[in-house]
This record gives C-alpha cells, structure tokens and sequence, in this order.
C-alpha cells in the first residue's frame, strides 16, 4: 500500500507545487491523476520515488518509509517503482531488447551491466514481457525506428521487467494520437490488473482516465480537489478542476470501456470538443 501523508514541495524557485497532499492507494488500484498543466501532477508523481525531494510530509510504501532512505536502501527501493514517461525515454541508438534489459540495470551488478552481459533469466523475462507487450517481432530493431506507440510499449516492458511494486506513469499518451492512446492506456492497465500492481497515471485526458481508471483523482494549485469514482466526474468537479467549461462532450461518457468504445475517441468529437480537450493540459 502506497501512503502519502502532508507532502509538500516548494521548488527553489518559490514555486509552492504541492500544498500538503494525502492520499493512500491500496494493492492493485489505477488511480488517474488528473487536472490543468502546472497542477501539480508530474511533481508529485517524482516525489514519489524521490526524483524530486518532497520539502515536507511522508511517502511510505508496504509500511517502509520511502522520504527517510538514503543510499543504498533509496536505490532498491526506487528500483521497486517502475515508472513510464510522455517522451518514453529510451537509448536511441540500442535495440528494443537491450532497453528492456536496461530495466535490470538496478539488479545486476556494474560490471555486469557495463559490458551489458544480462543473466538469461533476465533475458527470457524480457521476451515474455516484449511478447505481452507485442513487440516480440521487433526485438532486434533499433529504438530509433520505431513508431511512438511502439516506443511507449518499450517503456512498458522496461518499467515491469524491474519487477515493481508500484508503477508511476507521466502522461504516456500525450505524444501519441488517439487510437493508440487507447492502446497504450489499455495496456498499462490490463498489465496492472494481471500482477496486482497499483499505479498512479497522470493523464490529462479526462476521457481516457474515466474509460479505464478505478478511480479518479483531481489536483489543481496542488491540493486534490476531487478523489473518488470516474462516474463522480460531473460537469461541477470538473469545472473546479479545470475551470469553467461546457462538459457536456466528456460528462456521461468514458467509465465503461465497452459503452464508450467509438464515441469517446477524441477525433469522433466535433472540432470545438477536440480543441477544447486538447488543450486541457
Ligand atoms: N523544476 C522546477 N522548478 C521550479 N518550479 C517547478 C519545477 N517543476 C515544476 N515547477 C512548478 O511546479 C508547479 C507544478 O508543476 P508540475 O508538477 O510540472 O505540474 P503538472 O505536471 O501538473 O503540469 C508549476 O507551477 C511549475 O511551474
Ligand atoms: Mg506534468
């Protein structure tokens, strides 16, 4: 279980990002954190595992608190939350199999992974994962030619080969168009459903945190202003989280993948919709 208790960062700059959050997600819940650019979501997400230093407050993971490690025991413990990111963050110039194995990196020791010798038992897990993923043709292509979406499904396998135990995932659709979004999004959850593994996805599309996040979370200036169920987002909460707006395109729809499936695709909606969804970042 993931516990966030008052945390709070104020950046050199004065930038006051989170005001104090808490939040506690049990085992196995996709929680989408949504709400408008310079909310807060990427800075608490990276507070996380530390990638930004929390000014105050608490993060704990399965009882053991994450903000008083150091060394060492920060290093495991930040390989036991595997995360994915919007520009996918690969080696361009490296296979889609050895940025895979590049997920074992916190596991094998330097020398090994400096001459990026890999036991096989990490490499027969990586052609599990790239299988699962889809990718299992393309395990020898360089990642510099492949498609966004393809890219995205490296930076999957890469963050679950770590074995985590808490995935935190930034925007992973915001590069890619529509249809495979979905895919991704999809992806992302259905792999966290087979393993039990909770995740924190920050999306600032409404439409696709409500078709496949058990619940919802809204951040705006830094402090959750909504938590609870993708049916609980009406026209009122997300107006206090992203201002106002006519929502009548995104309420009412999302929450059931299946009853969703074509209408909510971003470019099924007319042209004010799309505009005004793409620009709620
Ligand atoms: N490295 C940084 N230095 C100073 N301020 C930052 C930094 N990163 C983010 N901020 C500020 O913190 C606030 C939250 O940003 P961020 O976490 O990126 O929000 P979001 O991911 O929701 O767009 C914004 O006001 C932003 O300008
Ligand atoms: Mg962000």
């Amino acid at each position: 279980m993931l516990r966030l208790e008052s945390l709070t960062k104020r950046y050199p700059t004065g930038d006051l990002a989170l005001k104090g959050v808490d939040l506690e997600m049990p085992k196995g819940q996709v929680l989408a954190l949504i709400g408008p650019s310079g909310a807060g979501k990427s800075t608490l997400v990276r507070c996380i595992n530390r990638l930004v230093e929390p000014s105050s407050g608490k993060v704990s993971l399965d009882g053991v608190e994450v903000t008083s490690l150091g060394g060492r025991a920060l290093r495991r413990m930040r390989r036991q939350m595997g995360m994915i990111f919007q520009e996918y963050a690969l080696v361009e110039r490296l296979t889609v199999m050895e940025n895979v194995l590049s997920g074992r990196l916190g596991y094998v020791g330097f020398w090994r992974s400096y001459f990026r010798r890999f036991p096989q038992s990490d490499i027969d897990e990586a052609f599990r994962l790239l299988a699962r993923v889809g990718l299992e043709h393309m395990v020898d292509k360089r990642a510099d030619e492949l498609s966004g979406g393809q890219r995205q499904r490296v930076g999957i396998a890469r963050a679950l080969i770590q074995d985590p135990r808490l995935l935190l995932v930034d925007e992973p659709t915001a590069s890619l168009d529509p249809k495979t979004s979905r895919q991704i999004m999809r992806l992302i959850c259905e792999l966290c459903g087979e393993r039990d593994l909770p995740a924190i996805i920050n999306i600032h599309d409404v439409l696709l945190a409500k078709m496949f996040a058990q619940r919802i979370v809204g951040l705006q200036l830094g402090e959750i202003v909504y938590d609870g169920s993708p049916q609980g987002l009406t026209d009122e909460v997300l107006t206090q989280i992203y201002g106002e707006e006519d929502w009548s395109a995104t309420v009412g729809k999302g929450g059931e993948e299946g009853e969703a499936e074509e209408s909510a695709e971003h470019h099924d909606l007319p042209e004010p919709d799309r505009d005004r969804l793409a620009g709620m970042t």
